[in-house]
């Protein structure tokens, strides 16, 4: 385990299995369409990459890039989007694949975003959702774990743009960002 960490939260085994739920999930409720799955970077790079592979359904794929942090554990409020999609979501089935939803401010930004587009519908997956720190009333519509108020890395997360390659999640020890 990195040194930095306290605990880990999801070993690569365990995300795995939360991963093919989350595909098989899709597939059901996406069966007989061509849905475009947006991966929200960059926290969600690798468990997008993992799903998509997973799931049966064809998908398009597309990224954009949202920023809502600095370097800091506590989010602005006012998600940024620094890379815009490449690919028009117009009529589009669009799967939006999240890492965490924490403040809700990122998705509730995206939906308005997206569904202002006009696409036709809208499926919001995420690996992490952090109930009881949520500042909007919004929720995912698949959730793969849930967890309290930790702040935790890997798997795609960082904490000031580190521990994003390490290959399971675990919670940062406090000494590291309060300091
Ligand atoms: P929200 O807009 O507050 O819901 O936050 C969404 C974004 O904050 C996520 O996509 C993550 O990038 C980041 N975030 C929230 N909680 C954590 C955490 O515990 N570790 C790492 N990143 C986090
Ligand atoms: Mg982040």
């Amino acid at each position: 385990m990195n040194k930095d960490l306290q605990s880990i939260v999801l070993t690569q085994e365990q995300i795995a299995e939360k991963v093919k739920a989350a595909a098989a999930w899709l597939d059901e409720r996406l069966a007989g369409k061509k849905p475009l799955a947006i991966s929200v970077l960059k926290g969600s790079v690798m468990f997008f990459c993992d799903l998509v592979r997973a799931m049966q359904t064809p998908v398009q794929i597309d990224f954009m890039t949202v920023s809502s942090y600095g370097a800091s554990s506590e989010s602005s409020g006012m998600p940024k989007i620094v890379m815009d999609l490449a690919a028009s979501v117009k009529d589009r089935d669009v799967i939006l694949v999240e890492d965490i939803v924490d403040s809700g401010y990122t998705l509730q930004r995206m939906r308005d975003l997206l569904m202002g587009r006009g696409a036709s519908t809208f499926t919001t997956v995420t690996l992490f959702d952090k109930p009881s720190r949520r500042k909007v009333d919004i929720k995912a519509d698949y959730s793969c774990f849930e967890i309290g108020d930790e702040f935790i890395v890997g798997y795609g997360l960082d904490y000031a743009q580190q521990y994003r390659t390490l290959p399971y999640v675990g919670i940062l020890k406090r000494e590291i960002y309060e300091k």
